[in-house]
């Protein structure tokens, strides 16, 4: 029987929705029965999801990670540590130190929330930072002002916190307007965190400001500065947006990265069950109700789901078959994309910036036999 371990929830629900995020999200409004009908689309979930566990032949075991996203689940606030830990806990079991996080919008913080939420299990903090300066800070439309984040970055800091921060790459017009990286980076770590997800700013065609994304070689330069930077700060570059101090990964992440199953609620929330080496169920949350759209995976796509993931991590990418990659490997060695090990091919961050392409080297290798 499958057993899992790990859940994420999706709160959907942002005080401003800023200009550059795909997630799934509305507008928040206390007058609204908002609130209310998100704990009512819970409620009905959390009994439909009995029903895909039990379908699926998949229970529950003692909780290692849990995972607040959004959306903005700070916004949620006090009451929803309450019901989070009364209808969605109830009856679940969290291991001692399981990892539980939760993701903050700087603007959106007090004392009082982190508090509640920490009664009830939270010992992770994710920071939604994207940059340390004002003026980028606006450029981003968001809401929240620089003192908001350095307050948070404080408060994690001087509470010991294990925390970690959002840093935004490839903003517009960072090239012409030169913005300067290492100053928000060196600004950052004194607060120091002991994580960082680096992102490179995905924008759409309708994005605002799309004239003025800078060109891919910036990208790639900001990229292996901060990658270089950090490392020399102590930092491991562990995932291709992910980097961390010894012992301090997201273990929930790697859940994702490793092909385990993972639960999850909330509109657009997406789930996972590896119910064997051959099968495995991945779900998603409907918007408009508590309802599951689900797409089974047999064992060609949970080896190619396998191939990317692995080669995402630092742990590396185990070739089903080695010898017929091996012209593979020795070129993108030759190029820098990474160390191969005998066993695994590890990348280097030239290589995680470029896994799109290595994964297309891959694709064509596969369709040539
Ligand atoms: C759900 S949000 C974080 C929590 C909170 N809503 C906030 O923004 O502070 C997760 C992260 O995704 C990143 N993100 C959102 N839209 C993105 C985009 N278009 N490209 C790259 N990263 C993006 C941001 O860094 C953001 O902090
Ligand atoms: S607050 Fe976070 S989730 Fe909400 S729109 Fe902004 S980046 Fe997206």
């Amino acid at each position: 029987m499958t057993q899992v371990s790990s859940l994420y929830l999706h709160v959907p629900f942002c005080r401003h929705l800023c200009n550059y995020c795909d997630f799934y999200k509305r507008k928040y409004d206390p007058d609204s029965s908002q609130i209310n009908d998100f704990h009512q689309f819970l409620e009905i979930g959390v009994e439909r999801h009995k029903k895909l566990m039990s379908e699926n032949g998949v229970r529950w075991s003692e909780l290692e990670t849990l995972y607040l996203g959004g959306g903005t689940p700070s916004l949620w606030g006090e009451r929803g540590a309450e019901f989070f830990k009364g209808k969605i806990l109830s009856g679940l079991t969290l291991k001692k130190n399981a990892e539980f996080t939760m993701e903050i919008d700087p603007g959106t913080w007090t004392k009082g929330l982190i508090e509640s939420w920490q009664s009830i299990g939270l010992n992770r903090i994710s920071i939604g930072t994207q940059t340390l300066d004002p003026h980028f800070l606006k450029i981003m439309d968001r809401d929240h002002t620089l003192e908001e984040s350095h307050s948070l970055l404080k408060f994690c800091h001087e509470n010991d916190w294990n925390f970690s921060l959002d840093f935004l790459l490839g903003l517009p017009f960072s090239k012409e307007q030169k913005r300067d990286i290492k100053k928000e980076l060196d600004n950052l770590l004194q607060y120091k965190p002991k994580h960082i997800s680096l992102y490179i700013l995905n924008a759409r065609s309708k994005y605002p400001h799309i004239q003025a994304i800078p060109d891919d070689e910036f990208i790639r330069e900001e990229y292996l500065l901060v990658s270089e930077y950090l490392k020399n700060q102590g930092f491991h570059h562990y995932e291709v947006s992910n980097f961390s101090l010894p012992g301090f990964e997201s273990l929930h992440n790697k859940k994702y990265w490793g092909s385990e199953s993972v639960a999850a609620f909330g509109p657009t929330g997406t789930g996972y069950f590896s119910l064997g080496h051959d099968k495995a169920l991945r779900y998603k949350w409907k918007v408009s109700e508590a309802e599951i759209e689900q797409e089974s995976l047999g064992a060609s796509e949970i080896d190619l789901e396998k191939n990317y993931l692995e080669l995402r991590t630092s742990e590396g990418w185990k070739p089903k078959n080695p010898q017929k990659m091996g012209c593979l490997i020795k070129s993108w060695e030759q190029q820098g994309y990474g160390k191969w090990t005998g066993e695994k091919m590890k990348l280097s961050s030239l290589g995680f910036l470029m896994l799109d392409s290595l994964m297309d080297d891959i694709f064509r290798l596969e369709a040539k036999y």
